[in-house]
């Protein structure tokens, strides 16, 4: 499956604004009290992670950054210490993995991936006890103003579509932030999670005529509703974004998860530091 990188740059924004300050902040304080860090962002796209954590860590940073789509990749801005790898995360997920690595991160990508691939990223990321901030799992909450009375049909058959297989095989969609948590804590994880939704307001209207057309489509593929009831909620739906009167909450989660040994040792550091510095 591809993603334009018109697409990304138009959510990154909202994913930039979604994201669970507390969740990140885990993440930030994982590392802290290291001079230099190594970060492997797994499918980064045009390395929007990069962009949004990045900034809150003050050690010396080198990032991996993979993905299969080479005109994503060709996207990343340069820098020092950024290595842009092409990699396929199916066949060659160990091999993203390997090397010296403090920290996995992901965005947007978990609800793309089966059960299988999952379990799979939390076995090898278990094995080399690295801590990971996934964020952005679409969650399969959809809050939409004003309401049209197909809109439950509409998601409901959207949320069918996102469980199609991504290349990944069948694909956790809605479900996948949660599996995620539970397959963590399964290996020893202490999981933290966050609700990072996309909140889209009236003059929104270039992501919301997107997600719109891309939901028409989904839904009228699923074969859940009648292709012509589509087509009715999407000019419905359409005119009140044009109105400038349609609002929508799109519903993703973040997680951080690290080894709970780590995440003590972590909160016992944080807490002799601020008592310290009191
Ligand atoms: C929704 S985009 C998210 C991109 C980026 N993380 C972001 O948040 O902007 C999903 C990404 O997964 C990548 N992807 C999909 N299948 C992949 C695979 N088999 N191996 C590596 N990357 C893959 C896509 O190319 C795309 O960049």
């Amino acid at each position: 499956m591809s993603f334009s990188a018109d697409w990304l740059a138009l959510r990154e924004p909202f994913d930039r604004q979604a994201r669970h300050p507390g969740v990140l902040e885990r993440a930030v304080a994982a590392l802290s009290g290291r001079s230099a860090v190594t970060i492997v962002d797994l499918a980064c796209g045009t390395g929007s992670t990069l962009r949004a954590l990045g900034p809150h860590l003050p050690m010396r940073q080198t990032w991996r950054l993979f993905d299969n789509d080479l005109s994503l990749l060709a996207r990343v801005p340069p820098a020092a210490n950024l290595y842009v790898q092409p990699l396929d995360l199916v066949t060659d997920l160990e091999a993203a993995l390997d090397g010296p690595v403090d920290l996995v991160t992901t965005s947007a990508l978990l609800d793309l991936v089966s059960g299988d691939w999952l379990e799979r990223l939390v076995t090898e990321v278990a094995a080399r006890r690295l801590p990971v901030y996934a964020s952005l799992s679409y969650d399969g909450r959809v809050e939409l103003a004003p309401a049209d009375p197909r809109d439950a049909a509409v998601i409901s058959a959207v949320n069918t579509h996102h469980r199609r297989d991504k290349g990944f095989g069948p694909a956790l969609g809605p479900m996948a932030a949660r599996s995620a948590g539970a397959y963590f804590e399964k290996v020893g994880y202490a999981v933290e999670p966050g609700a990072a939704d996309w909140v889209l307001r009236e003059t929104d209207r270039a992501i919301q005529e997107a997600m719109l057309a891309g939901w028409a489509v989904a839904a009228s593929e699923s074969g859940e509703m009648p292709a012509e009831a589509v087509a009715q909620w999407l000019v419905n739906r359409r005119a009140a974004v044009v109105a400038n009167r349609s609002c929508i909450r799109v519903g993703h989660l973040d997680l951080f998860a690290a080894p709970a040994a780590a995440r003590r040792a972590d909160r016992s550091q944080s807490n002799s530091t601020s008592s310290s510095s009191r």
